[in-house]
């Protein structure tokens, strides 16, 4: 499956979720002319969706993600940015990023959008908060919080073991030699936040949710929830505490009732936006 396919699919969905408290108080709170820092951007939703919004039509945009499809998908998509608005695309490892730029200016505004859930948050933020200026802004979104909800039920026992299990695969995943995921990244973000003395402006939550109406899903959000069952898929397959013939039963059951337009898909997210103390002394690592 097509990864920057999924991240296009995935924009309709997040529009639904993104907690609009949340939201009208990024934009309540945004400098006039901003510099804006993204890391793990994809293929740049996220600045479209804050121009089509008139969030931002000038000032400076650095979008960083490390798989470099996703910088040329956004590059092709994001062609016709007002001109005013400074545009770069960076293919790099967010880490590797963080210590180039080390020392130069600073930016105003930092977001990561379905990102943070799969990093080690405690070791990920002085590096990012490195990036801004003091008192800068953070807009963390779409913060996955340990539910992950698919109806109707097949087999109920066995859909909470793939659930559980699956749960378990973002705890214990290593991305070059790093912890990289936390299931319930959303609640612990109030305690981490706090600990790094940032200020949280706003938070509240922004579920996925996805169903067919009258057996059809919206836009291309089939190919969401097939890409979806496809991850979890390739997480589980071959797990010792799974029987193999009736996890692959569940998955061709999932991706049929996709195909029927029967899937009801809920995750559960969280959304922050919030303010890094002035005197933040974050060394990138
Ligand atoms: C779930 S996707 C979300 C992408 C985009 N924010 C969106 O919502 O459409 C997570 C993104 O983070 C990027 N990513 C993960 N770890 C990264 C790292 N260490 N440095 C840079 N990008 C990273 C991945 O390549 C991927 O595009």
């Amino acid at each position: 499956m097509d990864f920057p396919r999924y991240l296009a699919a995935k924009k309709t969905v997040d529009d639904r979720a993104l907690n609009k408290e949340v939201w009208w108080a990024l934009r309540d709170h945004l400098p006039p002319e901003p510099a804006i820092i993204e890391v793990g951007a994809g293929i740049g939703t996220m600045v479209e969706r804050l121009v089509e919004q008139e969030f931002i039509w000038q000032g400076r945009y650095t979008a960083v993600d490390h798989h470099p499809a996703n910088i040329t998908t956004a590059r092709q998509r994001l062609a016709h940015l007002p001109p005013a608005l400074r545009l770069e695309l960076v293919a790099e490892d967010l880490y590797a990023f963080a210590r180039r730029v080390h020392g130069r200016e600073p930016w105003d505004v930092l977001i990561a959008h379905a990102v943070l859930d799969l990093l080690d948050i405690p070791a990920a933020l002085p590096v990012l908060f490195s990036l801004l200026k003091p008192d800068g802004l953070f807009y963390f979104s779409l913060n996955f919080d340990g539910a992950t909800i698919l109806e109707p039920a097949t087999d109920p026992s066995f859909d909470v073991l793939v659930e559980q299990l699956y749960h378990r695969t973002m705890d214990e995943r290593v991305v070059s030699g790093r912890p990289s995921g936390d299931s319930y990244s959303g609640r612990h973000l109030f305690t981490h936040l706090r600990n790094r003395g940032a200020e949280i402006l706003a938070a509240g939550s922004s579920d996925w949710v996805v169903w067919a109406r009258h057996g059809r899903y919206p836009a291309d959000e089939a190919y969401f929830l097939h890409f979806i069952i496809h991850t979890m898929h390739q997480a589980l397959q071959g797990h010792p505490e799974l029987e193999a013939a009736q996890f692959d039963q569940w998955v061709a059951q999932r991706h049929a009732q996709i195909e029927n337009g029967e899937l009801v898909y809920i995750a559960h997210q969280l959304d922050f936006l919030g303010r890094i103390p002035s005197t933040e002394m974050a060394v990138a690592k």
